[in-house]
């Protein structure tokens, strides 16, 4: 009977000591913490949701990495996972908006020797003879699941000749239209090839998440880095806002980091490490489709 009066007086003290903490002042001009207490607002140009050491607001790892204030902002970690209620899935945009999803799914290969349900292996070919510089196809044998965790997609070293071995796995469902996508990856320090994390319906329905590894690809900037690739496939190569870059992890190919995409009607949303990157309007998909990653050159 003492238990039962005590434990509801304690679940009220919680919501009491709650409410002041979360009385928070969007930053009007990028600036956060200190004497003002402002929180990064996610929808500021030029700034971002992390609030750096110093106090400004980005979304890089110089702001959202060692020093980075959480009490005013978010800090490199992992997504919030989505909450359920009323048969639904609630999840939290970088934006401050909540969208809701009616299925959920994980694949996850800890102690997994095949691809789990749900996890095609694709199994065909892109361009022929003629394709230039090289046709592609993906095969099975190299989408790779033996323990460690990890499912690899592996493109075998030393090809000469087309068309050119590589790897992709595909959802089994194809009726995915709109959808919250974190994948967990580590990326390749070989040069040469394409690391997708993808929507496809077709050419003009796509989003993508891409990283080339290549440094001196004439699709990298040409200074050194390899950024995260953003795409909203445009109907037209003039469309502008559809495409943009943003910094990769300096560490992307020994450790694991979060990679997520939140595709809502209207827009998509493009995070690292559960920090929001980009935001596009323009270009967005509205058919359903499967879901894609692949490994590709
Ligand atoms: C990297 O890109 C440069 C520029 O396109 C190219 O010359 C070079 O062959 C590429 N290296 C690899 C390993 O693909």
């Amino acid at each position: 009977m003492v238990q039962n009066t005590v434990l509801p007086a304690l679940g009220f003290s919680w919501l009491a000591f709650a409410s002041p903490l979360t009385k928070r002042v969007l930053s009007p001009d990028n600036t956060c913490g200190g004497a003002n207490g402002y929180t990064c607002n996610p929808n500021s140009v030029g700034g971002g949701s992390c609030c750096s050491a110093s106090g400004q607001c980005g979304y890089t790892a110089a702001f959202c990495g060692t020093g980075c204030q959480s009490a005013f902002g978010k800090c490199f970690g992992t997504s919030p996972a989505a909450t359920q209620s009323g048969g639904v899935y609630n999840v939290a945009l970088g934006t401050g908006e909540t969208a809701s999803y009616t299925n959920a799914n994980t694949f996850n290969f800890a102690g997994a020797s095949a691809l789990p349900a749900g996890l095609v292996a694709s199994n065909y070919q892109i361009g022929d003879a003629s394709t230039k510089p090289y046709s592609r196809t993906f095969l099975p044998e190299d989408v790779i699941v033996s323990g460690g965790g990890y499912m690899q997609l592996k493109i075998p070293g030393g090809q000469t000749t087309a068309p050119l071995k590589c790897a992709q796995v595909v959802t089994a469902a194809t009726n995915i239209k709109y959808a919250s996508v974190r994948t967990t990856a580590i990326f390749s320090s070989v040069a040469g090839s394409c690391h997708g994390i993808f929507f496809y319906a077709n050419d003009n329905q796509e989003l993508d998440i891409e990283y080339l590894t290549n440094s001196s690809s004439t699709s990298n900037p040409g200074d050194g880095s390899k950024p995260m690739q953003y795409t909203n496939q445009p109907t037209s190569t003039t469309t502008n806002g559809a495409h943009d870059t943003a910094p990769s992890p300096s560490d992307a190919t020994t450790v694991a980091h979060e990679y997520r995409m939140d595709w809502v009607a209207g827009k998509t949303l493009f995070y690292l490490d559960g920090v929001l990157q980009k935001v596009f309007t323009v270009s967005v998909p509205s058919v359903p489709g499967p879901w894609m990653w692949n490994n590709w050159a």
